[in-house]
């Protein structure tokens, strides 16, 4: 096998090879290669001027509703134009070729895991594609009958419409969170993929996994929160390791 993997690599093949249940925890860090900015990457152009922590708030959309509906308008604009990468693809061919076997979590909320063809995808902090109402919805509010502006809003009873992601300080969805620490105690090998290891609850399913004595291996081009959890530290891209890690496992 004449694929270019990083040190410590061929270990974490032997561990995936011997794995009954693997479990993927990804950041912003895998969807890069597809051109997609990393959360904590500096904004461009006219959004440079906002913190993103401000925007992703619920304070932030009631106080500013264009701008951060514009805002992650933008971002699915952005999205529109892009594809999976390498890495996406490998992880959701193992899953096809290996059905049950790897459960797939992300902190991403771009849906490049689904367009590249993973199953049953955890995710954690949302799609950004998915709209909800911002209020309790009423009788009045049908998602479908929105009034279209920025954000579209129900004419009955003003009503806003906002991004179906999680916000800063809004909690994860409960049965999502749950299948998540679920997988992370019942694997024999986590991998975390392209993460900073900043954000909790989600990062902290890498200690998770190792509490529960599995195997915890990082793919990511530099350091982490988390290295200090990991049994082995893959130092490289997620389109360039994944494919190669994954291959004939
Ligand atoms: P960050 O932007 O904090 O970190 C991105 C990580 O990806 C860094 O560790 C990079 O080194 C790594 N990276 C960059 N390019 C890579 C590549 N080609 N292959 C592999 N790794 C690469 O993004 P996250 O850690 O995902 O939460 O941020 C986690 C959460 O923080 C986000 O989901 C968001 C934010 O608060 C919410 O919005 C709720």
């Amino acid at each position: 096998m004449n694929i270019a993997l990083p040190a410590g690599a061929y270990e974490v093949r032997q561990w995936l090879q011997g794995a009954a249940h693997i479990a993927v925890l990804t950041g912003a860090g895998i969807s890069a290669e597809s051109g997609v900015p990393t959360f904590r990457e500096a904004q461009t152009g006219y959004w440079a001027q906002f913190r993103p922590e401000d925007m992703a708030t619920e304070a932030g959309f009631r106080a500013h509703p264009r701008r951060v509906w514009d805002w992650y308008q933008h971002r699915r604009n952005l999205l529109a134009g892009v594809h999976p990468n390498a890495g996406h693809v490998a992880l959701a061919q193992f899953q096809q070729q290996h059905p049950g076997r790897l459960t797939l979590i992300t902190q991403n909320v771009d849906g490049l895991h689904q367009r590249a063809g993973s199953i049953g995808t955890l995710c954690l902090h949302g799609d950004i594609f998915a709209d909800r109402w911002l209020d309790t919805p009423r009788n009045c509010c049908h998602i479908d009958h929105a009034v279209a502006g920025h954000p579209p809003y129900c004419d009955r009873c003003g009503n806003l419409v906002r991004p179906g992601v999680v916000w800063f300080g809004e909690p994860l969805p409960y049965a999502t969170l749950e299948a998540a620490q679920q997988a992370a105690r019942t694997c024999e090998l986590m991998l975390v993929v392209g993460t900073a290891g900043a954000v909790y609850p989600a990062a902290g399913l890498a200690q998770v996994a190792r509490q529960a004595c599995a195997r915890v291996a990082i793919i990511n081009p530099a350091a982490s929160d988390l290295d200090d959890v990991a049994h082995a530290l893959l130092s490289g891209t997620a389109g360039s390791v994944l494919p190669a890690l994954l291959a004939g496992v």
